[in-house]
């Protein structure tokens, strides 16, 4: 039999968005489109990749009701999705204090609504990930690392500290927005106090691990796209590559329904009655079952 991934998943989908102004005026952040699908859907992708079925979306008192109208309780596509509202941004450690009670005795991995990874070797990665018993963060080698949290590594080539947003960046390892961790996280996160900029940070978070030393790094490779969506460019970058993929190879990348049915949570007839309420090329594209689908 094969082992039961008692794990479930924290969709963190919140944040003010000012970088994104004024498109994000009115609209939360991760419900913008990349190319021809709501950002969300693309880390709700990555965890169902990883075979996590149980997810809470957490969001704005404004949005929250429209990631439910959009997802609704999963249930089409073999999930259950839950959700809660964080009042104010106060840090994307405060998942854990929210999500307390969903995560109960669980391992709990928290993915950021603004990543994007892509990858055809990635799905091993996240299984192995998810079925571990380690805490596990990804790093991903970029140009401008002092845009995110980076990794500062020692001479015998371990994970020393993580500084967040540095001036000057003490490596070209960025930390990606996908983390991890044991069920302890519960606990951990009620050492952590709010930061100058009043928000309960992931990087403090990973350094109480890393002082225990009980936090272990894994870099993705090139062979792993890992797309930002902070900008008005990476947004638009990261539409143009999934646009440039889907219509290469006629298939779509990080479709939900695609998932499910290719993980047997929902069967051939459910599939293609989803792909016929779809009315364009999405539909098209989810009708498309062969082999290497
Ligand atoms: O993308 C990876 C980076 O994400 C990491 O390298 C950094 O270490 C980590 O701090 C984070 O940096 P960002 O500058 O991207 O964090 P930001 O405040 O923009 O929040 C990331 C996402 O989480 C964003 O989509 C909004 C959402 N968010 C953020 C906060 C602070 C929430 O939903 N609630 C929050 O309280």
């Amino acid at each position: 039999m094969k082992k039961k991934i008692d794990r479930c998943g924290i969709i963190l989908a919140g944040g003010s968005g000012t970088r994104l102004a004024p498109i994000t005026q009115s609209i939360s952040k991760q419900l913008l489109p990349v190319y021809n699908k709501p950002m969300i859907y693309y880390p709700l992708s990555t965890l169902m990749t990883a075979k996590i079925r149980n997810i809470l979306i957490i969001s704005d008192p404004k949005n929250i009701n429209l990631y439910k109208d959009l997802l609704g309780n999963g249930k089409h596509i073999g999930i259950k999705l839950n959700y809660k509202v964080q009042k104010k941004p106060r840090g994307l450690s405060e998942a854990f204090v929210l999500g307390k009670k969903f995560i109960g005795n669980r391992k709990v991995v928290l993915i950021l609504g603004d990543n994007i990874f892509y990858g055809d070797n990635l799905k091993e990665k996240l299984i192995k990930a998810a079925s571990s018993n380690e805490n596990i963060i990804f790093g991903y080698r970029v140009k401008d690392p002092q845009r995110y949290g980076v990794a500062k590594i020692n001479k015998k080539g371990r994970l020393e500290s993580i500084i967040e947003k540095p001036k000057i960046s003490p490596s070209n390892i960025a930390i990606t927005g996908m983390y991890f961790y044991n069920n302890d996280v519960v606990k951990k996160v009620t050492e952590l106090k709010y930061s100058k900029r009043g928000e309960l940070e992931i990087t403090d978070l990973n350094n109480i691990y890393i002082k225990n030393n009980n936090l272990n790094l894994y870099t993705l490779g090139s062979e792993t796209a890992w797309l930002d969506t902070g900008t008005f460019q990476s947004l638009s970058d990261a539409s143009m590559f999934v646009m440039a993929i889907e219509n290469r190879t006629g298939k779509l990348v990080s479709s939900p329904e695609k998932i499910s049915y290719l993980n047997k949570w929902i069967n051939k007839k459910q599939l293609l009655s989803i792909a016929k309420s779809y009315k364009n090329d999405y539909g098209e594209k989810l009708n498309i079952i062969d082999e290497n689908y």
